[in-house]
């Protein structure tokens, strides 16, 4: 970051590994040299409480499919004088004010940017999923994906050729995996035959997990709070070593 720096962009917990960055650090880094900031909120709104304005964040965003709800709706977070500074990107009805022949006057946000009949059903749909959300406690399910996250870790630890990649102290319940010489989609398919959905691949994060995995991409594991860690996790990964 320099004086050149326009806009910084991050993930407040990556998609990838897990990784919790540090937030309001990079925030006042990037506004020391005169940059704004735009946070991707979409892998952390679902697993910690997040406060945009003590994070400082010029703008905040997260897809709402992440929190549970139905896809094609999600949040843009925008300081205000930003967001009408900014130009309309698209028009439509709603937005405007006034328009004459000579000029269009529009709405401040966040109308100005909402042109058109809005996404109704999934906008009720987005706030029924943070009802929910909210109604089992965001600290709540951080605590126990947390603890979920530690089983977890430690039980893979014990299969013989399998890496876990992202291994920060300050991560979220995800957890990439690869196994020695064993394509990330074959992990994917052999779990998915004991019922376990993961995600094999790169992970839309190719030049971390290229770096981190060679070509091979990883498998991602997410931790949710609504699995649920029983006798049969013990058995299973007793009985069913991956590579086998
Ligand atoms: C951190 C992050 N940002 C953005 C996205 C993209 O979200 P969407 O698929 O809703 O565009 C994802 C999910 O794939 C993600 O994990």
């Amino acid at each position: 970051m320099n004086s050149r720096t326009k806009l910084v962009a991050f993930t407040q917990v990556s998609n990838a590994l897990g990784t919790i960055t540090p937030a309001k650090t990079i925030i006042e880094m990037a506004h020391r040299v005169g940059a704004r900031v735009l946070v991707d909120g979409a892998q952390s709104v679902s697993h910690m409480k997040v406060n945009v304005q003590d994070l400082d964040a010029d703008f905040f965003v997260f897809s709402g499919h992440k929190l549970f709800a139905p896809t094609g709706i999600g949040a843009v977070y925008g300081k205000k004088d930003l967001l009408n500074s900014l130009p309309p990107y698209q028009t439509g009805g709603n937005m405007i004010q006034d328009v004459t022949f000579e000029r269009s006057v529009f709405h401040k946000a966040p109308n100005r940017f909402e042109a058109g009949t809005g996404n109704i059903a999934d906008a009720v749909g987005l706030g029924a999923a943070i009802d929910y959300v909210q109604r089992i406690g965001l600290e709540n399910i951080a605590k126990y994906e947390h603890a979920l996250l530690a089983y977890a870790t430690r039980r893979l630890g014990e299969i013989p050729n399998l890496r876990i990649i992202g291994t920060s102290p300050e991560k979220a319940s995800v957890i990439s995996l690869v196994m020695k010489g064993i394509a990330s989609e074959t992990v994917g398919a052999k779990l998915n035959r004991h019922g376990i959905a993961v995600r094999s691949g790169h992970h839309c994060a190719q030049p971390i997990l290229r770096r981190l995995t060679g070509d091979d991409g990883a498998s991602v594991v997410r931790l949710l709070q609504y699995l649920r860690r029983d006798r049969r996790d013990d058995r299973s990964i007793e009985r069913h070593s991956i590579g086998g």
